[in-house]
C-alpha cells in the first residue's frame, strides 16, 4: 500500500553538465544537474540556478551561457565546478582548460576540452523559489568533428556521459539492442 508523504523533488537520474558563463577574459563554470530539454524546435533547454551562486548574476547580466557536456573521465572537473565558487578561484585555470568564444554568443565561453557545447540565449527567467529557471534557446552547437554521424547529428557518447542521482555520480548501461 502506498502512503502519502510531504511533497519534495525526487532524485531522478539527471545529467551533470558544466555551464560556462561570464566572458572569455573572465570565465566561470558551474556544475548544473537541474538541466533539461523543454522544446525541440526551436531548440530550448532550461537550467535552474540558485540566486546565491556567483554564476547567477553572470548569466542574468549577459543573458547567455554555454552548456558543456563532460565525460566520465572529466568527473574531477564536474566535482570542482560544483564544489568551488568562481568568487574565490578561476576554475578554468585550476583545471588547465581553455575558454573559447562561442559565436554568435558575444560573451559566454565554451570549454574547448568538452566534446559538445551548446550556446544558449536566455529567453525567460522564472523565479520559482529556491531556484530560478532560465528558459533558453540553443542558438549554436559545437561538436568534435570526428563524432558527426548522419544529418550532422553527433554521436551522443552515451557510455561516457555522467548521471547525477541520489547525491552520487553514475554511468549508463544500454538495455535495448
Ligand atoms: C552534481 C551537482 C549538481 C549541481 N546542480 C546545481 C543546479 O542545478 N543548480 C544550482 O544552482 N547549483 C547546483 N549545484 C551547486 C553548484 O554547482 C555549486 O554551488 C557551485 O560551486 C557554484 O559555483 P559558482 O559560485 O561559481 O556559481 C550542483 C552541484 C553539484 C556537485
Amino acid at each position: 500500500m502506498k502512503i502519502s508523504i510531504p511533497p519534495y523533488v525526487h532524485s531522478w537520474p539527471a545529467p551533470a553538465v558544466l555551464v560556462g558563463c561570464g566572458t572569455v577574459a573572465k570565465p566561470n563554470l558551474i556544475t548544473i544537474a537541474w538541466f533539461g530539454t523543454v522544446c525541440s524546435e526551436p531548440p530550448h533547454i532550461t537550467i535552474s540556478v540558485r540566486p546565491s551562486r556567483f554564476s547567477f548574476d553572470l548569466i542574468k547580466l549577459s543573458g547567455e551561457f554555454t552548456v558543456n557536456i563532460p565525460t566520465v573521465e572529466q568527473l574531477n572537473a564536474v566535482k570542482l565546478c560544483g564544489e568551488k565558487s568562481g568568487r574565490h578561484i578561476d576554475k578554468f585555470k585550476e583545471l588547465g582548460w581553455t575558454p573559447r568564444l562561442c559565436p554568435p554568443l558575444v560573451a559566454a565561453p565554451m570549454v574547448e576540452e568538452c566534446f559538445l557545447s551548446l550556446g544558449c540565449k536566455v529567453k525567460h527567467i522564472l523565479p520559482l523559489g529556491t531556484h530560478h529557471s532560465f528558459i533558453s534557446e540553443v542558438v549554436c552547437v559545437y561538436i568534435e568533428e570526428s563524432l558527426i554521424r548522419h544529418q550532422r547529428r553527433p554521436d551522443p557518447k552515451p557510455e561516457s556521459q555522467l548521471v547525477w542521482l541520489d547525491t552520487k555520480y553514475w554511468q549508463l548501461n544500454k538495455l535495448d539492442k
